[in-house]
């Protein structure tokens, strides 16, 4: 394809590349959903067609992603930075702490946004390490008496993930799951809490999966306004207010094409071939590509990388977008290079992204 019409292909870690099969399917429900005589964005979320399609997408999701029968599956409005604030609200009763693991630029967040509204403190930190590595779980120092303990499964900025999810700890653990939700099997029985912004694996923006064990609900304190209130969320089935209906009926379209994929170990299988392919391709130029996350935690869905120097960086960047591959630029806090492949990219597409990194290696003087 060349002009307009040529589709790029985005390694973009916030707003992923989407299959072309999800988007014809919804393209083609977009003005006339199931026969109702109504286009997606008018369908009231009052009316039986709205429940009986949130059913299906959280029948769908508990089902892909193996959410034990004693959780609550709430669809949230907003992205996780939301759920940074409200999870301290929910969980933290008066008179706790709460614990967390700093592991890097959404961990942090997570711990400011606990931080700002009651007592918080560090149960590891990987920033000595630049946080190129996690902090193993032997190494943590969890208050027993902790509200919760939080941690990030995978850091999105610096490419890092938790290999094993540990069990037995002294606090119920939380995860902010966002980028890894879906492309990877995670024991989510091993989580009180489990949350993850739909931006990566799950599709659209601005809208929040949070997976919460129903007996955590109670502890939210009674003078909590209603709407900032998982309890609350939990009772009206996710339409304690107007609901973004027409991301979450995106949300439910991924959700049906992971599925008719082979479901979740199709995608932990692919995410697993696309990391190698990619991780290969840039092992094989040492002289050329840098590598700074510690193998053993790296990530399997944000590939961080850098170049020589800025210059080159910067260099690769206009030569990819040349051959249709963009959104390779780091995150801004951190600079350098990053390929995000989460479930809705094509094997296809990391084979591209090698056979260009090699390409541009061969032809970069060392
Ligand atoms: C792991 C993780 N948590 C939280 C966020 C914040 O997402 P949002 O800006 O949608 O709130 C991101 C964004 O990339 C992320 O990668």
């Amino acid at each position: 394809m060349s002009g307009p019409e040529r589709r790029l292909l985005t390694f973009s870690a916030g707003a992923p590349h989407w299959p072309d099969e999800v988007l014809a399917a919804a393209a083609a429900e977009f003005t006339a959903f199931r026969g109702t005589g109504l286009a997606v964005p008018e369908l009231g979320h009052r009316t039986r067609e709205w429940a009986t399609l949130q059913e299906e997408i959280e029948g769908r999701f508990r089902r892909l992603a193996g959410v034990p029968g004693d959780r609550e599956v709430l669809l949230l409005p907003g992205g996780p930075t939301w759920q940074f604030a409200l999870l301290p609200m929910n969980l933290r009763s008066p008179g706790t702490s709460a614990d967390y693991v700093l592991t890097g630029h959404w961990a942090r967040k997570a711990f400011d946004a606990a931080r700002a509204t009651g007592p918080a403190r560090l149960a590891a930190s990987g920033e000595a390490d630049g946080f190129s590595r996690v902090p193993s779980p032997e190494t943590w120092q969890v208050d027993p008496s902790a509200a919760y303990l939080h941690v990030t499964t995978n850091n999105t900025v610096y490419g890092t993930w938790m290999r094993e999810i540990p069990v037995d700890l002294p606090a119920p653990l939380v995860a902010d799951a966002t980028s890894d939700l879906l492309a990877r099997r995670l024991p989510l029985e091993r989580f009180a809490v489990v949350y993850a912004g739909a931006q990566k694996n799950l599709g659209p923006t601005g809208l929040t999966v949070v997976v919460v064990r129903r007996d955590l609900l109670d502890r939210a304190p009674g003078g909590l306004p209603p709407i900032l209130r998982w309890r609350d969320h939990a009772a009206a089935r996710s339409r304690l207010n107007t609901p973004p209906t027409v991301l979450a009926w995106l949300l439910g379209r991924m959700l049906e094409w992971i599925e008719e994929e082979g479901g979740l170990d199709e995608m932990d299988r692919r995410t697993r071939e696309r990391a190698r392919i990619v991780y290969e391709a840039l092992e094989a130029h040492p002289d050329v590509y840098r590598l700074p996350a510690a193998r053993e935690d790296r990530s399997l869905v944000n590939v961080v990388f850098r170049t020589r120097d800025d210059a080159t960086d910067r260099e690769l960047l206009a030569a990819a977008r040349a051959r249709g591959l963009v959104g390779l630029e780091g995150h801004r806090s951190v600079g350098g290079l990053r390929a995000s492949m989460y479930a809705g990219m094509p094997i296809a597409g990391a084979r591209r992204l090698a056979s260009f990194l090699h390409e541009f290696a061969e032809r970069s003087p060392a």
